[in-house]
């Protein structure tokens, strides 16, 4: 059973650097189902006088032409418990299987967002703007090295709309 908590309350249960850290998965529609990628990165706080939640997706990513055309996502926090899930949805990619499916767990759709039964926490985001980052401001060096090889990551900001906690 999931209890609605407020969007100030997400932070009261752990701190964002411990929920990105413990394990995170952001939900965006495929089609009739949804396509879940592992995340480590991700920001909670205000943008445009709204509580936001951004992630950021790499232009490799499967996810990435998912997101684009998306207009809401969702990221699902896991126990330490669902490790090898999060391990799989990052390291396979949608492009080529149905992650859902394979990891057996209990996918759910509720207002047009797609949620895992057994996440910890939920955040349902509707998508306020994308931008990815200007590859010439970029300062630490191995980063840049990496972005000139592979591309860069695009940001995609959430409005807060809906937050679930496991009771
Ligand atoms: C612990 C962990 C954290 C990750 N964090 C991110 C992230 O924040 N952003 C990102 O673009 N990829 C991240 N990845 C890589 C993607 O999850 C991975 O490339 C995934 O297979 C992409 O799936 P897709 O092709 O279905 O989108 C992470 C992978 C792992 C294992």
């Amino acid at each position: 059973m999931f209890k609605e908590i407020k969007p100030t309350e997400i932070t009261n249960y752990k701190n964002a650097v411990d929920l990105f850290g413990q394990g995170a998965v952001t939900m965006v529609r495929k089609g009739e189902t949804a396509n879940p990628m592992t995340i480590a990165w991700g920001s909670l706080g205000v943008l445009w006088r709204v509580p936001c939640l951004s992630v950021y997706v790499h232009k490799t990513r499967y996810s990435k032409q998912l997101f684009d055309q998306a207009d809401r996502f969702a990221v699902c926090f896991f126990g330490k418990e669902h490790a090898s899930q999060l391990s799989y949805f990052g390291s396979a990619s949608g492009r080529n299987e149905d992650k859902v499916l394979k990891s057996r767990l209990t996918l759910k759709e509720e207002d047009g967002y797609f949620l895992f039964e057994e996440a910890e926490l939920v955040v349902f985001c509707e998508k306020m703007g994308q931008t990815d980052f200007d590859i010439d401001k970029i300062k630490p060096k191995p980063i840049l090295d990496w972005y000139r090889k592979d591309g860069v990551h695009t940001i995609y900001c959430g409005k807060i709309i809906k937050a679930f906690r496991k009771e």
